[in-house]
């Protein structure tokens, strides 16, 4: 879209801001702004293109609908590709896998059954 040449091309990121940190909204100089690692990847992908990044921000469960409905141009929204969803849309390459855990001193971990058990334990 723009009517003059000069005018930056829009493209519309849906998103469900609800979802730290990935997607979230964050005060910054007392203005409610929506972040995140997701937010980022739309940032560069918008700059990548030269084209000026709209946010929308919704309920999660519309947000297949909106790009359907071409509401949005794209989607970002820590969406795992399911079959069910494969039918109707199409997911680009995974850009992140999650493999993360928590360290505990060796030997520990046997004796970590429950959250309680890391609290109060520093020496
Ligand atoms: N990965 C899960 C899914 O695809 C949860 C994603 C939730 N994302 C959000 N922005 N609330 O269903």
């Amino acid at each position: 879209s723009g009517s003059s040449s000069a005018e930056k091309e829009v493209i519309v990121l849906g998103t469900s801001a609800d979802y730290a940190p990935y997607e979230f909204h964050k005060k910054i100089d007392g203005k409610d702004t929506i972040v995140g690692f997701d937010i980022e990847i739309a940032k560069a992908i918008a700059a990548d293109l030269g084209a000026e990044l709209k946010i929308e921000d919704m309920d999660f469960d519309g947000l297949l609908m909106a790009l359907g409905s071409d509401k949005v141009d794209f989607v970002i929204s820590g969406l795992t590709p399911t079959e069910e969803r494969k039918k109707n849309v199409d997911f680009t390459d995974i850009y992140y896998y999650a493999e993360q855990a928590v360290l505990v001193r060796e030997g520990e971990d046997t004796a970590l059954k429950s959250i309680d058990d890391l609290s109060g334990k520093q020496v």
